[in-house]
């Protein structure tokens, strides 16, 4: 075996839809360029780093000469690897009931207000211990993982006191010393009100600020710092109190923002810099201008509109219009989206929400990354992380036109190439 081949490993026998410098233009009419693609392509990677991509035959040398491992894709498309930006992985419990209950007639904001909803996942997660939490969030974790999902964020926000909001954090951090993942954390203390602070938002929000989000941040334990502002969340008043917090503890914000209602969210978090807004049904135009102004990514979550038959679309025309970037996500959560297929978000994304193939596929890989602020993943090009899926299809729309069908073949994290 040749010691001083230039790469370590160099995958042959593949077309890559390289998600680089896709315009938005071309994803929205579906154009041929729309994924960046390269046909008969050769991806060669040195030390967890992709260092080559493009033609085949514009390799310098043999693939035997070039690399110590070389790979076939076997006809098949390479992309990025999935980046799944929003989820609630780690919980206790199931909400299973409710579902019976909606499906009965009862709202998701109803079944909130008589203390059920969160609150019941709340109970379940303070009852669990970390391995017991661990071992929930596993199944969930490998079925994103079995599918080319190689960085996945995971948010806190069911423990609403410091003690379980950190015992979150840690079992979302043993996720990647368990599993060939990337994990990102973000810190969503403001998710709803816990029954001792009940009638009192301001002193929990008090209690956040003072206390739980910075004993979080000292403990390093938080990416970023998210919060649910809602009628039966936090007000546009508290969620600027918990982004100052953050800001001073120099940590980015997101926000679930104009889920249900139009309160603002969207230009509060833009105001902050934020990385995403995400939900954004309720979105008006001011809000959507306001994102574009500042970079925030819109974060659009077909789960969550599925599962709670949602008639009202996310202003999808209005965010391309102002060139919004849009990111797709299975916001995996007990309670309005329990949902642990990414591939099954790139269909509802674009049979509910009309997105292109192509936008849909930009939406769970570039996109995704920047709404995480990583700009080292989320396309396939020189010196970004060798984060990579194979999948066998004769076209990357297949992706998001297949339901039920999974046809991941190889993942590659930081260089590392794994069957799913
Ligand atoms: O993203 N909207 C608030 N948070 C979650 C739902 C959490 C739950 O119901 O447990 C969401 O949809
Ligand atoms: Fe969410």
């Amino acid at each position: 075996m040749p010691t001083s081949a230039p790469w370590d490993s160099l995958w042959i026998d593949l077309s890559v839809a390289t998600m680089d410098g896709a315009t938005m233009d071309g994803m929205a009419t579906g154009g041929a360029d729309a994924y960046g693609a390269v046909a008969d392509a050769a991806v060669g990677i040195k030390d967890g780093r992709i260092a080559f991509v493009g033609r085949r035959a514009d390799l310098p040398d043999l693939p035997e000469a070039l690399a110590t491992e070389v790979h076939s894709g076997q006809g098949g498309w390479m992309t990025p690897g999935l980046i799944d930006c929003h989820t609630h992985l780690v919980y206790g419990g199931n909400r299973a009931r409710e579902f019976e209950m909606r499906l009965n007639g009862a709202t998701y904001e109803e079944i909130a207000r008589a203390g059920g909803g969160i609150l019941s996942t709340v109970t379940a997660t303070r009852a669990a211990g970390e391995e017991a939490l661990l071992a929930a969030t596993l199944p969930r974790l490998d079925s994103l993982l079995a599918e080319g999902v190689t960085t996945v964020e995971v948010k806190s926000g069911y423990g609403l006191d410091t003690e379980t909001e950190t015992r979150m954090l840690c079992v979302a951090r043993r996720l990647a010393q368990v599993r060939p993942v990337e994990v990102r954390t973000s810190f969503l203390g403001a998710h709803a009100l816990p029954p001792e602070f009940k009638g009192d938002p301001d002193g929990y929000i008090d209690r956040l600020c003072a206390e739980t989000l910075p004993a979080i941040a000292e403990a390093g334990l938080a990416d970023a710092v998210d919060a649910f502002c809602e009628g039966i969340g936090f007000s546009v008043a508290q969620t600027r109190r918990v982004f100052e917090t953050a800001r001073r503890l120099g940590l980015p914000v997101k926000l679930h923002a104009e889920q249900l209602s139009n309160l603002g969210g969207a230009k509060l978090v833009a105001e902050f810099g934020g990385l995403s807004a995400d939900h954004i049904e309720h979105l008006d135009e001011d809000g959507v201008a306001a994102m574009a102004a500042a970079g925030t990514v819109a974060v659009l979550l077909p789960g969550a509109f599925y599962a709670l038959r949602e008639t009202r679309m996310p202003p999808v025309d209005l965010l391309r219009r102002h060139g919004v970037p849009m990111a797709l996500s299975t916001d995996n959560n007990p309670g309005t989206s329990p949902v642990c297929s990414l591939l099954l978000m790139l269909s509802m994304g674009c049979t509910f929400f009309r997105l292109t193939p192509a936008e849909a596929l930009a939406g769970v890989t570039r996109h995704a990354a920047r709404a995480l602020g990583l700009s080292d993943r989320g396309v396939v090009a020189p010196g970004k992380r060798a984060d990579l899926a194979v999948w066998r299809i004769e076209h990357p729309a297949e992706l998001a036109y297949a339901i039920g069908l999974n046809p991941c073949m190889a993942v590659v994290n930081g260089g590392v190439a794994r069957r799913p």
